[in-house]
C-alpha cells in the first residue's frame, strides 16, 4: 500500500471515488493518475524486481482503470495502461475465466431416479419409449476435473474448475504430469480436453507413509492428495507424484470432432488422452443398469477411486439440444454407489446457529472412519428428524457419508441403547444470545417451519458471525486468507463485525497499538498476504457479491440471475429498493424472470425495507468497486424480450422452447400483459393469442420464432 501519510492528500478522495459515482473531469483526472502510477509499478516489477505493492493492489488499479475507460470509453489515454501489454505479475495461480462454464452433475441415488433420468430426456426432446435412445456410461473419477486448451494442436493452458465458471491458472503444473499430451495432431485450431485429474490407490498409500515417515501431512483420500500436488506453487512438487488423467468431456471447440460421446471418447484416445476402459455404449436403460452393476463389482479392484457412473446422451446433436440448466446439463447424470456407513457413539446434540437464525441440531460423534474419512460430526437436520428417528444422546447410531455431503445419522441401534437415556427437548432460547426460538407458521401452507429459528436478528452473534463467514466463503467473495476460522477470530475481538469492516481493516490496522502482525499465529508475510487478498477483491463479481449479501433464498444460482437480469449493483439496488416500497411495476419485472419467484422477490423486499441493511450495503459500497455484469446473450435477437408460448407447440417441446428462450436472453412469462414482446402461438391458441392480439403484441407462428432464433 502507498505511505499513510500520502492519505491526507485532497486527490485521495478521488481515488475512493466509487466509478459510477466519477463526474467526467474527476475521471479524466483518475485515468491519468492511474496510467502514471500503473506505469511506476511496472517498473519497479518489471525492471527492478522490486515490486512496492502487492499484486492484488497492483490488479485493483488496473481494474478501475478498466472500469473507468468502460464507463468513458472516449477518455482512453494514448498511454492507457490497458494497451499495455505486460505479463500480470502473479504469486498465487492467476484466474481463468472458462469461456465454456465447467459444471457440476445431477444425480440419481437408485435405479428408480436412473430410469427419471431417461424418462426426462426423453420427454424435452418428445423422443418416444418405443424408439432407442443410446448412452455412453463411463465410471465417475473421484479426483478433480481439468480443462486442457490446446490451439493449433499445442497445449497452450490448463485449469482447475474452481467455481465453474472460473478457475486457477496450472498449466505448469499440468505439464509434469506423464498423462496430458503436449502436442495433439489433427485436432481442431481451438479445443479444450476436459477430464478428471488423479491419484491411484496404490500411490496415495505410498505417498501417505512417506509423507509420515518425514513427519508431514498425511491426506484424507487420494482426491485430497491430488488436489493438493496439483496446486502447489512449485511445479517440481507437482511432479513429485504420480497424477493419472481421464478425458472425458471438452470445453470450446472451433470445429466439431465427432458427432457422438462415444465417438468423442475415440477422438481423445487418438490425440493421445486415456480414456476410461470401463465405458460402455449402451443401447437403452437396461443396459445401462447393467453397466452400472459391472462397474459396481468392479469398484474394490480397480486402481483408483470411483463414487458412481455417469450416464450422458450418446447423440451430440441431442446433447446440444438439452443444454444446461443453471449448474448442471441436462443431457447427463452421475447414478451414485450407496452411501457408506459405519456404528459409532454419539457423544452430544450440539446446536448451531447459522445466519439467518436457523438453529441446526448436530451430532458430536465419536470420531469413526467412514469411507476413508474420519468423521466427528453430522447433521441431525431439525428436531422433527430428531424425533422420528428418536435420537439420544449416548445412543450407538449408524452414520453414513456419501459423496462431499455432510455425514448423516441413518438410524439407532435401538438394542444398544442405555437406560435413562432421556429424549431431546428442542430449546426454547437461542443458546448463543438466549432470544426466544420459534418455529414459525409458513404463511403460504398455514403449517409450523420445519426450522426453529432465532428471533434476536441483529443482537445475535452467531448470526452476524455466520453472515461475515458466508461474505467471505469459497461461493461468495472468496477472500484469500480470510475464511471461518479467522472471521471467526477477528469477529471475537471486535475487528470486524460487518462486511464494510473487512475492508477498512488495512487502514485501521496501520493505526492500531496492537496490530495484526503481532498476533499468534501471524507474521509480516501473512499479514501483507491477507491485505493483498481482501484488496483484490474491492472489485467483486455482481453476482457473487449479491449472493455475499446473504439474503435469503437469494443462492447462487439467483445471485447471477440478479446479476444478469440488472446488469449493475446500482440498477440491482435501485430495484430491489422500489420492490421493499410495494413498487408494483418492479415487482413484475422480476417475476416475469424466468427462475425467479415470488419467494425471492419477497425476501429481496424484506431484506431492503431494513434500514440497518440499506446502511451496511452503503458502507460496503464506499469500500468496494462491483463489477458490471454480462447479460446472457445480449446480441441475440430476442435478448431482453419477453416471451410467452402459448397453444401446442409441433417442432419443440414447451420445456426446450422455454430452456432456448433463456439461454438467448429472454425472458419467458406464462402470461400475456403489456410488457409482452413476443407471443409465440401454436395451434389451439386460445386466450392468450386474443388479448396479445387486443394489446398489438407481435404474435409468430412457432416457425417464425425459429427462423428468428437462427434455427430452422
Ligand atoms: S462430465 C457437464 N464425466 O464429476 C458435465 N464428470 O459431479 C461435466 N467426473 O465435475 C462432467 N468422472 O469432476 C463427467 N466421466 C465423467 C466424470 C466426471 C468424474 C466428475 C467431474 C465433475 C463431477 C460432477
Amino acid at each position: 500500500m502507498t505511505d499513510p501519510v500520502k492519505s491526507t492528500q485532497p486527490k485521495d478522495a478521488l481515488k475512493k471515488k466509487s466509478v459510477e459515482a466519477l463526474t467526467r473531469e474527476e475521471a479524466s483526472e483518475e485515468l491519468a493518475r492511474l496510467a502514471a502510477e500503473i506505469a511506476q509499478h511496472d517498473v519497479a516489477y518489471h525492471q527492478k524486481d522490486a515490486p512496492q505493492i502487492s499484486d492484488a493492489e497492483y490488479d485493483f488499479l488496473r481494474r478501475r482503470n478498466e472500469l473507468i475507460e468502460e464507463r468513458f470509453p472516449k477518455l482512453v489515454r494514448e498511454d492507457s495502461p490497458s494497451k499495455k501489454i505486460g505479463a500480470k505479475p502473479s504469486g498465487r495461480f492467476e484466474k481463468v475465466k472458462h469461456t465454456v462454464p465447467m459444471l457440476s452433475l445431477g444425480n440419481a441415488f437408485n435405479d428408480e431416479e436412473a430410469l427419471k433420468f431417461d424418462e426426462s430426456v426423453r420427454k424435452f426432446l418428445n423422443v418416444p419409449d418405443e424408439d432407442a435412445l443410446a448412452y455412453v456410461a463411463e465410471p465417475k473419477i473421484d479426483g478433480l476435473s481439468a480443462s486442457l486448451r490446446y490451439e493449433d494442436g499445442h497445449f497452450v493452458l490448463g485449469a482447475t474448475r474452481g467455481d465453474g465458471q472460473e478457475g486457477e491458472n496450472i498449466t505448469l503444473n499440468l505439464l509434469t504430469m506423464q498423462a496430458i499430451p503436449r502436442e495433439i495432431k489433427n485436432a481442431p485450431e481451438v479445443l479444450e480436453v476436459r477430464g478428471e485429474v488423479y491419484m491411484a490407490k496404490a500411490d496415495f498409500l505410498a505417498l501417505n507413509a512417506a509423507q509420515e515417515k518425514k513427519g508431514e501431512k498425511v491426506f484424507a483420500n487420494p482426491r485430497n492428495a491430488a488436489a493438493g500436488f496439483l496446486r502447489q506453487k512449485d511445479p517440481a512438487n507437482t511432479a513429485r507424484v504420480p497424477l493419472g488423467f481421464f478425458a472425458y468431456t471438452w470445453g470450446a471447440v472451433s470445429a466439431p470432432f465427432a458427432q457422438t460421446q462415444w465417438d468423442a471418447l475415440q477422438k481423445f484416445s487418438e490425440w493421445g488422452f486415456a480414456t476410461n476402459p470401463d465405458t460402455a455404449l449402451c443401447q437403452n436403460m437396461q443396459e445401462v443398469l447393467d453397466a452400472y452393476r459391472g462397474i459396481e463389482r468392479q469398484r474394490a479392484s480397480l486402481e483408483y477411486d470411483i463414487d458412481g457412473v455417469v450416464y450422458k446422451v450418446n447423440r451430440l446433436d441431442y446433447q446440444e439440444r438439452l443444454g444446461f440448466r443453471s449448474r448442471t446439463p441436462r443431457w447427463a447424470t452421475a447414478h451414485k454407489f450407496p452411501a457408506e456407513q459405519a456404528t459409532t457413539i454419539l457423544e452430544e446434540i450440539d446446536i448451531q446457529v447459522g445466519r439467518t437464525g436457523a438453529l441446526t441440531p448436530v451430532a458430536k460423534l465419536q470420531p469413526v472412519t467412514v469411507g476413508g474419512v474420519v468423521v466427528s460430526n453430522a447433521t441431525l437436520h431439525n428436531e422433527d428428524e430428531i424425533a422420528r428417528k428418536d435420537v439420544r444422546k449416548g445412543d450407538t447410531v449408524v452414520v453414513q457419508r456419501a459423496g462431499d455431503v455432510i455425514p448423516q445419522i441413518v438410524e439407532v441401534i435401538l438394542s444398544e441403547r442405555k437406560k435413562g437415556a432421556k429424549k431431546f427437548q428442542p430449546l426454547e432460547a437461542c443458546p448463543i444470545c438466549g432470544s426466544h426460538a420459534v418455529r414459525d407458521i409458513n404463511a403460504n401452507t398455514g403449517k409450523e417451519d420445519a426450522v426453529r429459528r432465532c428471533t434476536g436478528g441483529l443482537i445475535c452473534p452467531a448470526q452476524a458471525v455466520e453472515r461475515l463467514k458466508h461474505f467471505v466463503s469459497r461461493q461468495a467473495l472468496d477472500i484469500d486468507g480470510l475464511g471461518a476460522k479467522q472471521i471467526e477470530a477477528f469477529f471475537t475481538d471486535g475487528l470486524v463485525k460487518e462486511p464494510a469492516d473487512i475492508f477498512t481493516l488495512e487502514m485501521r490496522d496501520k493505526k492500531s497499538l496492537t496490530p495484526l502482525r503481532n498476533r499468534e499465529g501471524y507474521g509480516e508475510t501473512s499479514v501483507r498476504n491477507l491485505f493483498a487478498g481482501i484488496n483484490d477483491r474491492r472489485a467483486p463479481d455482481l453476482a457473487r457479491l449479491i449472493f455475499a449479501l446473504g439474503i435469503r433464498h437469494v443462492g447462487e444460482t439467483t445471485g447471477r440471475l440478479l446479476a444478469q437480469t440488472y446488469g449493475s449493483f446500482e440498477a440491482f439496488q435501485i430495484a430491489a429498493k422500489k420492490i421493499a416500497a410495494g413498487d408494483q411495476a418492479a415487482t413484475d419485472e422480476l417475476i416475469a424472470v424466468d427462475g425467479i419467484g415470488g419467494t425471492v422477490v419477497a425476501a429481496l423486499g424484506d431484506f431492503f425495507v431494513e434500514q440497518h441493511n440499506l446502511e451496511a450495503v452503503e458502507r460496503l459500497l464506499a469500500e468496494i468497486s462491483p463489477q458490471v455484469a454480462e447479460k446472457v446473450q445480449s446480441d441475440s435477437p430476442v435478448s431482453g424480450k419477453t416471451v410467452v408460448f402459448t397453444g401446442k407447440l409441433e417442432l419443440m417441446t414447451r420445456d426446450e422452447a422455454k430452456a432456448r428462450a433463456s439461454a438467448l436472453g429472454a425472458k419467458v412469462s406464462g402470461s400475456v400483459s403489456a410488457k409482452t414482446d413476443i407471443l409465440v402461438a401454436g395451434p389451439g391458441a386460445g386466450s392468450k393469442l386474443t388479448k396479445a392480439q387486443e394489446l398489438g403484441i407481435q404474435t409468430m407462428t412457432e416457425e417464425e420464432w425459429l427462423t428468428l432464433i437462427g434455427t430452422t
